[in-house]
């Protein structure tokens, strides 16, 4: 099997954690490369629900390594929750098969604060609706060059140094712009290397790991988190999370070359769905809006927060493939569209009276198209126990066909539910 990425096509939430615990058990390593624990993705096997934040959606297969790159931005505490959770579920966490690149930054406790703090004195208009873990102030230090880096832990004096200087900047935001508590030293630096030791035994050359894994011929599975319209250059800035999402970033993000990696499958949920505020054209505000938050329970995994729920859009998924080209995509959710009349595909947006094929790199612009509808008819039958693509009803197929023509490429997986088994492969 090739090396390959799975990644989020559209606003984040497309179902990746499911599919990459489903190829889980046909890889030997699955890789985190980006995001931290605004990311929740979702594994459900034989109705047994996981939700991983930092942890890559490979854990559940005893086998399967699992690596956080150092393109994550990762929450110690978060970190060692989410082990504790898994083990008592009877997962092995051991830093046999879990690896933290010693590159990896780390979310410190003023990150958070600070997310808080600067989204709280926005005005309703100016809100990202940022998860509040602390991403974007994670990694502007990273940029700043002043982050906390996994393998610092090592280096107690180094620790206290960084968190120092970095608290100079921020105490003076606290007191003087956020009105919020200023942050000690030594409490923080305190509260970090009491997780330090725990930490530690996973901190390993990761790339190292890669490297023996090919030798052996063995492949790797680079798990993206939210999607391409949250990547940082390419999304719907500055509506947008703080990294690159897109599939590109795999290599930098895991710190291997990027010509390894072969095969890139695009995550596309079969409608649209948003979290947080940024233009959304295809949104619906009706009874059919309604109808796909409830039947998909459409909720956010990481922040309960209502998802906003839309029709598909081919301009978001023609953007995916001029930046990303997807060698395939794995159609999630088409057992939500189910017992609808009428099913509308958006393919292109008409902009100041004239068609456009894309997004336009504007957030203004962006909020100002209109969408341009065709309409198909639904299907009424349940096809969530389908186990071929034979099986789903004329209506369904239909669909799927004229995704794939926009999209530009076939559909390698249709899934008709959350369950780890349900999942056409074709
Ligand atoms: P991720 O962030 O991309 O991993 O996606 P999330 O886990 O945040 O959200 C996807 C949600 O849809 C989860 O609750 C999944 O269990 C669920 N899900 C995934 N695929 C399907 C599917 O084909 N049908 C249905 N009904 N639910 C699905
Ligand atoms: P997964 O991996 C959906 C959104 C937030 C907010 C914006 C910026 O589960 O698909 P941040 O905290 O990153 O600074 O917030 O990005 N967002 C997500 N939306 N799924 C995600 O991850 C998301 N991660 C961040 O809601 O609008
Ligand atoms: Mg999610």
């Amino acid at each position: 099997m090739a090396n390959m990425t799975v990644f989020g096509a559209q606003w984040g939430d497309e179902g990746k954690g499911k599919i990459v615990d489903l190829l889980g058990s046909e890889v030997a390593c699955v890789v985190r490369y980006q995001g931290g624990n605004n990311a929740g993705h979702t594994v459900i096997v034989n109705g047994q629900k996981t939700v991983l934040h930092v942890i890559p959606s490979g854990i559940l297969h005893d086998g399967t390594l699992c690596i956080i790159g150092n393109g994550v931005v990762l929450d110690p505490f978060v970190f060692l929750e989410e082990l504790e959770n898994l083990r008592l579920k009877n997962i092995d966490t051991s830093p046999k098969r879990l690896f933290v690149s010693p590159k990896t930054q780390l979310i410190m406790p003023y990150h958070k604060v600070l997310d808080s703090a600067r989204e709280s004195m926005k005005s309703a208009k100016g809100k990202i609706g940022t998860t509040g873990r602390g991403i974007g102030p994670c990694y502007e230090d990273k940029m700043a060059r002043i982050g906390v880096r996994a393998g610092d832990l090592n280096d107690k004096e180094l620790i206290r140094q960084k968190i120092e200087t970095a608290l100079i900047e921020k105490n003076i935001l606290f007191k003087n712009l956020y009105h919020v508590d200023e942050m000690d030293v030594d409490a923080v630096y305190k509260e970090v290397m009491a997780v330090a030791d725990k930490l530690l035994p996973y901190v390993q050359d990761t790339t190292a790991i890669f490297y023996e894994l090919k030798k052996q011929g063995k492949s790797c599975l680079f798990e993206g988190a939210q999607g391409v319209m949250l990547d940082i250059d390419h999304g719907t800035y500055p509506y947008v999370t703080s990294s690159n999402t897109i599939c590109s970033n795999a290599g930098v993000g895991a710190g291997v070359p990027n010509e390894f990696i072969t095969e890139h499958i695009a995550i596309v949920k079969a409608y649209t769905t948003r979290v947080g505020a940024g233009p959304f054209p295809t949104e619906l505000f009706d009874d059919t809006g309604k109808y796909l938050q409830q039947k998909g329970g459409e909720f956010g995994a990481t922040t309960g927060r209502t998802r906003r729920c839309g029709w598909f859009d081919a301009c978001v998924l023609r953007e995916c493939y001029r930046i990303c080209k997807p060698t395939t995509f794995a159609l999630t959710k088409l057992d939500v569209l189910g017992g609808l009349d009428e099913i509308k595909i958006c393919v292109a947006y008409t902009l100041n009276g004239k068609e456009i094929a894309v997004p336009p790199s504007s957030a203004a612009d962006f909020a100002n198209v209109q969408p341009v509808y065709e309409t198909l008819p639904g299907w009424k039958e349940d096809i969530s126990s389908c186990l071929t693509y034979e099986e789903l009803p004329e209506n369904a197929k239909k669909y799927v066909a004229r995704l794939e023509e926009l999209i530009g490429v076939e559909a390698g997986f249709v899934s008709v539910g959350p369950d780890r088994n349900q999942t056409i492969r074709r």
